[in-house]
């Protein structure tokens, strides 16, 4: 016990020391040790504040969820969805009247602060939050890295312009991801988030019509029935779960679903239906993988998580603590 302390010690000393020496290559590798040292509570208050929020309402591990995916792809994982003011990513296309779960992260700094204050940054509550999210939502379990730093400033027209939207081909939406780093087996997997939350009628009541000339072929007829009675006359806000047949449990139904032509939105169904292309055969045949293999698509899934959490803030951007992750620190 003495010695393996003494020992995590010297490491985490010689460490320092190497990036002192090494001042040039910046000390920015994610680790799953980040806190150990700084603020070792971290996980706890994370996992007590998600559960909390998920016990008032299991949604929420959906929303923190997809609150780290639109974080990351907008000037990497640095926090600036977060930020609030009138050009904040908080306000672009994808996110406004989207995006949710800025309290339970306020929350979680408020307890961070008290306890170990201008250590933890925002961006990793973020990433930390969503893994929490996965896990009591029933999906697996995978190892958050954590180091990051939080961003100064948003980008507003980053966020509408790189997040990938529900009506674009798919083929588009894999340009997006390859743009941060990510491929086309990114774009599956990840796509299998899908399995909890829930999209507004605003985002898929396109394919929906009484008049069946116009009505989305590759969507089920009975599913169409359901959503066209729950959408019409409302406002557009209106929610359906994304996966219809398990909404808040995170499993392999997502990609079952696509089987069956009961997809939520138009770039759920495209993963198995769009027309036969190159693109299209691959996102095709890892459907049916994943659909057949849950123990596959969960450590897929926690890779490819990782992978886009480690999506870096732009070159140059050293990033800094936040207190408060709505505002920049004052200088
Ligand atoms: C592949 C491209 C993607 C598109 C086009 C897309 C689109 C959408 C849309 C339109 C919604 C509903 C938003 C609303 O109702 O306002 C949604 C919800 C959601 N997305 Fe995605 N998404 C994509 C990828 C992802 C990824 C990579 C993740 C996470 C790894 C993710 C996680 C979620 C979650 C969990 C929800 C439900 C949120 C809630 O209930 O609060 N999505 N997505
Ligand atoms: C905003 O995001 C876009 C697209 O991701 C990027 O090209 C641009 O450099 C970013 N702007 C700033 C100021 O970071
Ligand atoms: C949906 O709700 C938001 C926020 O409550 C509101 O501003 C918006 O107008 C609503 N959408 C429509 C189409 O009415």
């Amino acid at each position: 016990m003495e010695y393996s302390h003494r020992s995590r010690l010297l490491l985490v000393c010689s460490v320092l020391v190497l990036c002192l020496v090494t001042q040039g290559a910046r000390c920015d590798e994610l680790t799953s040790d980040f806190y150990d040292w700084s603020c070792p509570g971290v996980y706890d208050v994370v996992q007590q504040q998600v559960f909390a929020a998920m016990r008032e309402e299991p949604r929420m591990g959906a929303s923190l969820l997809r609150l780290h995916f639109h974080d990351c792809f907008v000037n990497g994982c640095d926090g600036s969805i977060l930020l609030d003011g009138a050009d904040g990513e908080k306000f672009a296309l994808p996110n406004q009247n989207s995006v949710r779960g800025y309290e339970v992260i306020d929350a979680i700094k408020a307890d961070l602060e008290n306890m170990c204050p201008g250590v933890v940054s925002c961006a990793d509550i973020v990433a930390l939050a969503a893994g929490y999210g996965v896990l009591f939502s029933g999906g697996p379990y995978y190892d958050v890295l954590l180091g990051r730093r939080d961003g100064l400033k948003a980008n507003q027209s980053g966020a509408d312009n790189g997040l990938p939207s529900p009506f674009e081909p798919i083929s588009s939406i894999v340009q997006k991801f390859t743009d941060v780093g990510l491929d086309t087996k990114d774009v599956v997997v990840l796509s299998g988030a899908h399995t909890i939350g829930r999209a507004r009628c605003v985002l898929f009541s396109d394919r929906l019509t009484s008049t069946k000339s116009s009505a989305d072929p590759t969507l089920d007829a009975t599913m169409a029935a359901n959503l066209q009675k729950l959408c019409t006359g409302g406002d557009g806000n209106q929610t359906a779960a994304l996966d219809v047949s398990s909404a808040d449990v995170f499993d392999k139904q997502y990609y079952h679903n696509l089987l069956s032509k009961k997809g939520l939105l138009t770039s759920d169904q495209g993963l198995f239906s769009a027309d036969e292309d190159v693109v299209a055969s691959t996102t095709k045949a890892l459907v049916q993988t994943y659909s057949d293999d849950g123990e596959q698509f969960f450590s897929d899934f926690g890779a490819s998580m990782v992978k886009m959490g480690s999506i870096p803030l732009p070159a140059g951007s050293a990033g800094e603590i936040r207190c408060n992750c709505r505002v920049p620190n004052k200088k």
